[in-house]
C-alpha cells in the first residue's frame, strides 16, 4: 500500500470517528486514539526515523499535515459539541419570566392557628414569653399541685380522659387545663414571671361550643406586687387589641377555682345574627377566660414563697375567641378538616400576624 493510500485511508476513518462523537469525552477519546502517545497518527510518525532522507521528504510533510488537520478537525468538533451543549442547557435552564410573581396559594392557615399568633403577638408586645408543657400530665401537676385534692368535685367538673392505671394504683390524664404549665414554671424559673402557655387541652365534652380536644392559653404572672387591678388591665388591653376595637363588652363575673383566690370568669358581650355569632353589643355572654389571683397553696406547690411572691392567672379558651372573632358559628367544624369550611375560614400564609402590621388582614 503505498503511502498516501494508506494516509487517506487513515485521515477518513479518524474524521468519521471525529463525526461520530457525541460528547466531548467520546472526542477525547477519538483524540487519543489518534495524536496521543500510541496513536495511529503518532506511531506512524515515529516511523519517521527509519525512512531513508529520500522517503523522508515526502512523508514528513504528509504526516505532520495530517497531524494538523486532524488535530484542528477535533478542535471544531469540540466547539460544536460545546455551542450545542450551551445550547441545551439555555433551553432546559431558561427562567419564564412571564410567569406570576408567587404560585397560587393551595393551603390556608386555620384559624386557630391564626388566633395563637395574634394572641401570642399581643402578649409578647406586653413583655411575656411563651412556656409550653406536655399534653399528658400526672395527676399532680393537672390537680393536685392546683389546690384540687383527690376529693374535691372540681375532679368530676373536668370530665378528664385517664389513662389506665399503673401498678402503684397511678393514672395519667390528658391535660383538662394549661394550668399544670404555672407549676412547671414556677419550678424552672425566678420570679419576676411573666409567660403564656398556648396549647391542646382535653375534655369529654361535646357540643355547638365544646369540643373533646380544644386550645387554652394560659398566662401567669408573678413578682410582690401584681393585683387584680393588674389582671383586669391586661385583660381589658387584649381583648381591645384582640378584637381590634376601641371598646369591649366584658363582663367580670365573681367564679371559683380551687387554684386562685379571688376568682373571676370573664365574658365578652356577643349575639346571633341568623347562624352567625357576632362580637360587641347584644345581650347574649360568651365565656372566654378563668382567672385569679394565684391562690397561696398554688405558689408553694410551685417551689415558691407565697409570703413575698404574688400575682394573677389566668385561662383563656382560643377556639371560643376564635368563634368570636371571626364569626364562627360551631366550634365543631374547627376540627372536621372539610377543605370547603378551611378554604373559607383559613388566612394567607403569607401573612403573619403583627401589632405594627396588623393582626387580621
Ligand atoms: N384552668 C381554668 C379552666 O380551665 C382556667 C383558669 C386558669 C382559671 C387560671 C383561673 C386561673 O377553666
Amino acid at each position: 500500500m503505498s503511502l498516501t493510500t494508506d494516509l487517506e485511508s487513515l485521515e477518513s476513518d479518524i474524521r468519521s470517528a471525529i463525526a461520530g462523537a457525541g460528547d466531548e469525552r467520546a472526542l477525547e477519546a477519538v483524540r487519543v486514539s489518534a495524536l496521543g502517545k500510541k496513536g495511529t497518527v503518532s506511531e506512524r510518525l515515529k516511523g519517521l526515523g527509519a525512512m531513508t532522507p529520500e522517503e523522508r521528504k515526502t512523508a514528513g510533510p504528509a504526516l505532520n499535515g495530517l497531524k494538523n488537520q486532524i488535530a484542528a478537525a477535533i478542535e471544531a468538533r469540540r466547539a460544536e459539541l460545546r455551542e450545542a451543549d450551551l445550547e441545551e442547557r439555555l433551553k432546559t435552564e431558561g427562567l419564564d419570566v412571564t410567569l406570576p410573581v408567587r404560585p397560587q396559594q393551595q393551603g390556608s392557615v386555620h384559624p386557630i392557628t391564626q388566633v395563637l399568633e395574634e394572641v401570642i403577638a399581643i402578649f409578647a408586645d406586653m413583655g411575656f414569653a411563651v412556656a409550653e408543657g406536655p399534653h399528658i400530665e400526672t395527676d399532680w401537676y393537672n390537680f393536685g399541685a392546683l389546690n384540687i385534692p383527690e376529693e374535691h368535685p372540681a375532679r368530676q367538673e373536668h370530665d378528664t380522659f385517664y389513662f389506665n392505671p399503673k401498678p402503684d394504683g397511678s393514672r395519667l390524664v390528658l391535660r383538662t387545663h394549661t394550668s399544670p404549665v404555672q407549676i412547671r414554671t414556677m419550678e424552672t424559673a425566678k420570679p419576676p414571671i411573666r409567660i403564656i402557655a398556648p396549647g391542646r387541652t382535653f375534655r369529654s365534652d361535646s357540643d355547638q361550643t365544646h369540643t373533646p380536644m380544644f386550645h387554652q392559653v394560659e398566662a401567669l404572672v408573678l413578682d410582690e406586687t401584681t393585683h387584680m387591678g393588674h389582671l383586669k388591665g391586661c385583660l381589658e388591653a387584649f381583648c381591645k387589641a384582640f378584637f381590634e376595637v376601641e371598646t369591649v363588652k366584658m363582663r367580670f363575673r365573681p367564679s371559683h377555682f380551687p387554684f386562685t383566690e379571688p376568682s373571676m370568669e370573664v365574658d365578652i358581650g356577643c349575639h346571633w345574627e341568623g347562624r352567625e355569632l357576632k362580637i360587641g353589643e347584644g345581650d347574649d355572654w360568651l365565656e372566654i377566660l378563668g382567672s385569679g389571683m394565684v391562690h397561696p397553696n398554688v405558689i408553694r406547690a410551685g417551689g415558691l414563697d407565697p409570703d413575698t411572691i404574688q400575682g394573677f392567672a389566668f385561662g383563656m379558651g382560643i377556639d371560643r375567641i376564635a368563634m368570636l372573632k371571626y364569626g364562627i358559628p360551631d366550634l365543631r367544624a374547627f376540627f372536621e378538616a372539610d377543605l370547603r369550611w378551611l378554604r373559607h375560614y383559613g388566612f394567607s400564609a403569607l401573612d403573619m400576624p403583627s401589632l405594627a402590621e396588623g393582626l387580621s388582614r
